[in-house]
């Protein structure tokens, strides 16, 4: 694994962009792994400034969200479409139909889930995934005690995960309380991947990342037997793991 300590969130997304940018480089038609959340709100920021500079042609790449939240559709503004759209898609030259996210609204989530593994192994899998950590270790919602055997499945999310999610909606009881998630299986079959986690609040996470071994109530330790990841984590996020050494 390797470990990139920048000095903050500009820097983190900075560096973010570049390793995305050389993917694209290197490959017109990638397929990248995309999160939604806070942490990647910088990278995708740089990266449309890279598309509005002329630096990054969008027009052959294809896109997988690990997630979607159950019963909101595809205009809720808090679905994950609504925000992928918002926060990226609608500033590129990347075509809709190259983007993929699960449907929260399918009337049969089970045979969503099987259609959208499907589609992971077909276009897929990414050459490169991006990921953010929950406080609690979750990458994708696969919470603490998921399966490392897992692939697309449905998830009830923990009261933690719908607490932090909380301040996007406008009170706890709209949280969704169900999503559709990419297994840890799933996010595994990325050639590359690269975990960004940035401020204090990821702090003790990073450091249990950094020091547990792989266990399935800590979903991003199995990140650590990939042949290629990054993390990519700033000073404010890194500093527990750094306690311990001193
Ligand atoms: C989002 C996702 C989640 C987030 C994680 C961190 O698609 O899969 O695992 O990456 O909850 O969220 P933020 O970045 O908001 O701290």
């Amino acid at each position: 694994m390797n470990i990139i300590v920048v000095k903050d969130y500009k820097e983190l997304s900075e560096r973010a962009c570049s390793i995305i940018e050389n993917q694209i480089e290197m490959r017109a038609a990638s397929v990248l792994g995309l999160a939604t959340g806070s942490t990647p709100l910088g990278t995708y920021q740089e990266l449309i400034q890279g598309y509005e500079e002329g630096r990054t042609d969008y027009s052959r790449v294809s896109t997988f969200n690990l997630d979607e939240y159950i019963g909101l559709s595809p205009d809720h503004p808090q679905s994950y479409r609504y925000f992928m759209n918002q926060k990226l898609f609608s500033h590129i030259n990347i075509s809709d139909e190259n983007t993929y996210i699960p449907d929260g609204k399918a009337e049969d989530l089970q045979k969503e889930c099987i259609r959208y593994e499907r589609l992971v192994e077909e276009i897929g899998p990414p050459d490169l995934q991006l990921l953010g950590i929950g406080e609690n270790g979750h990458i994708g919602f696969n919470e603490p005690g998921t399966s490392f055997e897992s692939e697309t499945h449905i998830v009830q999310l923990t009261d933690s995960t719908r607490e932090a999610n909380a301040r996007f909606f406008s009170s706890m009881e709209d949280v969704p309380t169900q999503a559709v998630t990419m297994g840890i299986r799933s996010i595994l079959k990325s050639r590359r991947i690269l975990l960004l986690a940035s401020g204090e609040r990821k702090a003790t996470a990073i450091k249990q990342f950094i020091e547990s071994e792989r266990t399935e109530q800590f979903p991003a330790s199995s990140l650590k037997d990939h042949q290629d990841m990054t993390l990519i984590v700033d000073q404010a996020a890194y500093q527990k793991a750094i306690e311990k050494e001193t």
